[in-house]
């Protein structure tokens, strides 16, 4: 339930959130998305490729929101090898919101996930699905998951945000909201 449920529910709620508090990337994200599937009400296995902004705020939410925000083999103290590196302590939540290794680092900005700003950057900066080889088997089907879930409903409706309303994150074992997430929802103004 944890790894195959838990987690993609989490995550498909933190995605509507950051698009929620960021409506100009909610609107891009369903214009692309109207441009793929056009008047389809249903999501085929191509379209989730050709929806690259979408899945790239994807990717932002999984960097502010990491759903597995700690794995059991974190370092609890900076551990200095011989020849001078150094392993810092931290969890997965600290390092997508690390100054050092993300510019900005509390910024929704999907176009840090170019494939040329991904290439200039370590490969472990962005675990969301840990790394090595424990990392999770599940990550392919989970992004289709959440990309096939968001592209529907961002189709239909539009998430708006409730100013006065700020989720208090709990690190469980999937990063959740103490007092919810709140969204407002209404259904988006079709043309015919
Ligand atoms: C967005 C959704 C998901 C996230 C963020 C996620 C994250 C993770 C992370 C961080 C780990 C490593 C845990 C550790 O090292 O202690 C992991 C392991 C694992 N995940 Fe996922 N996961 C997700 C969805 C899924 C799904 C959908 C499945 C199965 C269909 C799955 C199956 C697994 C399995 C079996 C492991 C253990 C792998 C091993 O120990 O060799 N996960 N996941």
């Amino acid at each position: 339930m944890f790894e195959g449920h838990d987690t993609t529910a989490s995550g498909l709620t933190f995605i509507l959130y950051c698009l929620t508090c960021h409506p100009e990337h909610q609107q891009i994200c369903r214009e692309e998305i109207s441009q793929v599937l056009g008047s389809k009400n249903s999501v085929e296995w191509e379209d989730l490729s050709k929806i690259p902004y979408t899945t790239m705020c994807i990717k932002v939410s999984l960097r502010l929101y990491p759903l597995v925000p700690a794995v059991l083999r974190n370092s609890t103290k900076p551990i200095t090898f011989f020849d001078g590196r150094t392993i810092p302590a931290g969890y997965v939540y600290c390092l997508h919101r690390n100054a050092t290794v993300w510019e900005n680092p509390n910024v929704f900005d999907p176009l840090r996930f170019l494939p040329e700003n991904v290439s200039s950057r370590s490969p472990h900066a962005f675990v969301p699905f840990s790394a090595g080889p424990k990392n999770c088997i599940g990550q392919n089907f989970a992004m289709n998951e959440i990309k096939s879930a968001t592209v529907l409903a961002l189709q239909k409706y539009e998430f708006l945000e409730d100013p006065k309303w700020k989720p208090k994150l709990v690190p469980q074992v999937v990063l959740r909201s103490l007092n919810g997430i709140h969204i407002k929802i209404k259904p988006v103004q079709t043309s015919n």
